[in-house]
């Protein structure tokens, strides 16, 4: 291959070739391509986009930098849902258990969290002995005995996406809709899925704000979707707001097994249900989305999606006794009120200060090799939408002892604004799919 004419006809708008795009990732994999050549193509695609053929192509070459899961020996359907993340976004810990109660196997290959949002594994983790660095074989034999596996990406799949994204990452080349798109669906792809739901976020607290942006998103991972065959649906959901009341490690599994437990938030429920309800009607086994929710929602109700997240919990090597009496999870010694500062309307200003404060009490990550503390967090006491009175606590902050106390304050101060009147943007903006 002629990589500097890939790079220049790219650097001028041009339209490369599927094998060209294909050459360029295996070379990269490969070491022949250097992370500059790299790095100079992304911004080249950051700067123009790609074509459908493009991305097909890049997609399908990221995938198969790699290896598929075998889950040859798994005979139901294989399901997944992916988030584009948000503050107070623990929908996949409730979710998959649920659909493996419903029939479905969910091979959940989850991330980390840096920045203002959470990851699934990290949450996880808070969970005494939660082991989720798993091989593909321990993936596999996982799913087999209990219909679901929670695990980081492994060494060997889609190896192109983990390190174009170490790339995007420290070049400020995250945020591109083609580049995006093709990292998800690369890793989603080599679960080998009979299905998939995504859940893309808007509002302040997302990575893309813009509804416009994460509807072009949302459009543009349905398309490749559909280009791979994989049956699939998309939602555009609030993130003008955290969901759920619980932001933080341990606080999120103890609201995530309220929500196992027939109970919890209604907004967390709700894309449970729905999330759940698409998958369950994709892969076939409810007549519709509604039929499917509903399905989900007796699961919940009736304790079979709980025993089975204390059978997931059991074989990650995770204390069980914890989703039976959640007070054994980590705890912070300290709770202190945030008071509001005036009568009036709660409301938003900037959902991301609201991660940003957990991550200032030890709770998150400023750089990938950084320790979480699991136990701390912050509990809205009041929701997004609610009248509030001068005084009165609008959330609690769990700290170890004042630790990034007056930084949580200052943070929350900012992410909080109490206006006149709000309304709260619809928790689903809009549903893509067939
Ligand atoms: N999550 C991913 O996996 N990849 C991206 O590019 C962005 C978010």
């Amino acid at each position: 291959v002629d990589l500097r004419a890939i790079l220049r006809r790219k650097r001028d708008g041009e339209e490369l070739s599927g094998a060209e795009l294909e050459d360029f990732v295996r070379g990269f994999v490969e070491g022949r391509v250097a992370d500059y050549q790299a790095v100079a193509l992304l911004a080249s695609i950051w700067r123009f986009g790609m074509s459908a053929a493009e991305l097909a192509a890049w997609t399908r070459a990221m995938l198969e930098s790699g290896v598929r899961l075998d889950l040859a020996r798994v005979p139901q359907e294989k399901v997944d849902k992916h988030s584009t993340g948000g503050v107070g976004d623990k929908v996949s810990i409730p979710l998959a258990p649920a659909l493996a109660a419903c029939g479905l196997a969910v091979p959940m290959i989850s991330g980390r969290g840096l920045g203002h949002t959470g990851g699934t594994l990290d949450k996880l983790e808070s969970i005494p002995g939660f082991r989720v660095r798993l091989s593909e074989e321990e993936i596999a034999s996982a799913i087999d005995a209990t219909g679901v596996c929670f695990a980081g990406q492994t060494e060997r799949l889609a190896p192109a996406d983990r390190g174009l994204y170490a790339l995007r990452d420290a070049t400020e080349l995250v945020e591109s809709i083609p580049l995006i798109a093709s990292s998800i669906l690369s890793k989603k792809l080599a679960e080998d899925l009979d299905a998939l739901v995504l859940d893309v976020k808007f509002g302040s607290g997302a990575f893309l704000p813009e509804p416009g942006r994460a509807r072009e998103l949302a459009r543009t991972m349905l398309a490749l979707a559909r280009d791979f065959e994989l049956p699939c649906a998309v939602w555009l959901t609030a993130m003008d707001r955290p969901l759920g009341r619980a932001v933080g490690h341990a606080l999120e599994i103890a609201e995530s097994i309220e929500c196992l437990s027939g109970g919890g938030p209604e907004d967390l429920r709700a894309l449970v249900t729905g999330l759940g309800g698409e998958l369950l009607a994709l892969a076939g086994r409810a007549p519709g989305r509604e039929a499917g929710a509903a399905e989900i929602a007796r699961a919940l109700d009736e304790g079979r999606a709980l025993g089975v997240f204390e059978l997931v919990v059991r074989r990650h090597g995770g204390d069980p006794a914890v989703v039976r009496d959640p007070r054994r999870l980590p705890r912070a010694e300290a709770v202190d009120p945030f008071l509001a500062g005036a009568d009036g309307v709660l409301s938003f200003a900037d959902v991301r200060e609201v991660g940003r404060a957990v991550v200032a009490l030890g709770g998150g990550r400023t750089r990938v090799e950084d320790a979480i503390d699991p136990a701390v967090g912050i509990v809205l006491r009041r929701r997004a939408g609610d009248s509030v009175r001068r005084g009165e606590s609008l959330c609690e902050l769990h700290h170890r002892s004042g630790r990034g106390l007056a930084e949580a304050r200052a943070r929350l101060a900012r992410a909080i604004a109490i206006v006149p009147a709000h309304e709260p943007a619809p928790l689903v903006l809009e549903r893509l799919g067939d």
